[in-house]
């Protein structure tokens, strides 16, 4: 985990850093909207359990929580979902009722605490409405993203992620070369479909997030973003037609085991 930051006066990250070998690093961002009734937006991951519930205690107290957004029901987003269901007994679990459904095949789901949205749906958290919103990539079909129509920021899950050559707390801090060449390679990596998709259908999709215009972006792979929205969108455009991204077979692990082993 990194240190936890304000992004924008009522919403903070809990971010942290997974290292890709050979790429650089993939964020894993959990954020937290403190609207009038305080929601987490995903639950970071397992491996950091004590440092995740330590960071979120930092910036709340779970007991205040009154939701817990998840984005999908992939490990990095549900890390540590039943620690903090437990610690924030007043918090519901929104989320995709797929999602639910999967989870419960692995833990009891506390099924009259959940509340299942699809993609176009809101919930009203006292000061402003979170509309679910499924973003034009995704690695899982339970996927929903949130705009939040208070900051106008869209926390996109998976969508707009890039792998960076180092951590750091803000896009603007990642060059343009390096943003283009990241994103293009962890969407390609993550979403290897799109590759099946007519380049028309896909600039459709990433009109309808151009249309809501989010003067935010909050990526759980992504330093947050600021105004660069449409730079974004613009960098996905000719993804469907781009090289498809090949993942590291037994021949690259040998060699980064090597290096490994070499480097001490
Ligand atoms: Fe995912
Ligand atoms: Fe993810």
């Amino acid at each position: 985990m990194d240190k936890p930051h304000q992004a924008m006066s009522d919403i903070e990250v809990l971010p942290a850093h997974f290292p890709i070998p050979g790429m650089g690093f993939l964020p894993v961002n959990a954020f937290v909207i403190k609207a009038r009734e305080p929601v987490l937006v995903d639950t970071g991951t397992g491996i950091e359990s004590e440092k995740f519930m330590k960071a979120l205690k930092s910036i709340i107290d779970p007991q205040d929580l009154r939701w817990v957004w998840l984005t999908h029901d992939d490990a990095d987003h549900t890390g540590n979902i039943q620690k903090v269901l437990e610690a924030a007994p007043s918090a519901r679990l929104a989320a995709n009722s797929l999602a639910v459904l999967r989870m419960s095949t692995a833990w009891p789901v506390p099924m009259h605490r959940v509340y299942w949205l699809n993609s176009g749906e809101s919930i009203s958290v006292g000061d402003r409405k979170l509309t679910a919103v499924r973003p034009p990539l995704f690695d899982n079909p339970t996927t929903i993203g949130i705009y939040d129509n208070k900051s106008e920021a869209f926390f996109s899950a998976d969508f707009f992620g890039a792998i960076i050559p180092s951590p750091v707390q803000n896009a603007d801090d990642v060059t343009q070369a390096d943003l283009s060449e990241g994103m293009v390679s962890w969407a390609s990596a993550d979403s290897p479909w799109v590759h099946m998709v007519e380049t028309g259908k896909f600039s459709q999709a990433l009109e309808k997030i151009r249309q809501i215009a989010p003067k935010m972006i909050f990526s759980a792979h992504l330093p947050p973003a600021r105004g660069k929205t449409a730079q974004l969108l613009e960098l996905l455009e000719t993804l469907p037609a781009s090289t498809p991204f090949v993942t590291p077979n037994q021949t690259a692990l040998e060699q980064i085991l090597a290096q490994t082993r070499g480097g001490g």
